[in-house]
């Protein structure tokens, strides 16, 4: 059994999840970040795994591209998408994969998740800072300063993703 981990990452975050996820995937494995990819990246692989951040909505750039220009392929294989993001509310994270890819794809999936996600305000360009400052403005909450440098990251869904990719759980 072939898995390719395919991630994408701005900051980082996706990237120590998605190293963390292959200390507990088992089998034979290989990383690959995006932009090193290609149409034969999956050829031979039985399964893909799919980790991305999520920018307002979207997908990080370079993945939701190659899943677009790479849909024939992909529906061929077994597909786990890991969600690095700030929310792990399901029926939003079920519109992100729908956004970015099609029902179609939706439907193909093995399962989606978020492991968290994490922030820090201070290396964000001045846009990103702008529509933060904006979310968190119109949002109802009294902590803003923590929610710039949030962190919600969790090791035991990283596990749990690993667990089901490793056929142990549903
Ligand atoms: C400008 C901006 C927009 C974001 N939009 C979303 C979003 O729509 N939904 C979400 O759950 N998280 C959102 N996040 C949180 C990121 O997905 C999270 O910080 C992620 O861990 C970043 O991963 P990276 O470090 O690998 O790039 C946003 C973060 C930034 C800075």
């Amino acid at each position: 059994m072939k898995t390719v981990v395919l991630y994408g990452t701005k900051y980082g975050t996706t990237k120590k999840c998605v190293d963390s996820l292959c200390e507990k995937i088992e089998g034979d494995f290989e990383l690959i970040e995006v932009s090193e990819a290609d149409k034969k990246t999956i050829k031979n692989a039985d399964r893909i795994i799919i980790a991305t951040p999520i920018y307002v909505g979207d997908f990080y750039k370079g993945i939701k591209k190659y899943c677009k220009k790479n849909l024939e392929e992909l529906l061929k294989k077994d597909v786990y998408i890991m969600m690095c993001c700030s929310t792990k509310d399901e029926w939003l994270l079920g519109g992100y994969v729908i956004k970015n890819t099609s029902p179609l794809f939706m439907k193909h999936v093995k399962v989606f998740m978020s492991v968290g996600g994490a922030l820090n305000y201070d290396t964000l360009t001045f846009t990103e800072k702008k529509l933060i400052d904006f979310v968190l403005k119109k949002g109802q909450n009294n902590n803003r300063q923590e929610l710039k440098y949030m962190n919600n990251v969790e090791e035991k869904r990283i596990q749990y993703f690993a667990d089901i990719v490793n056929g142990k759980k549903q």
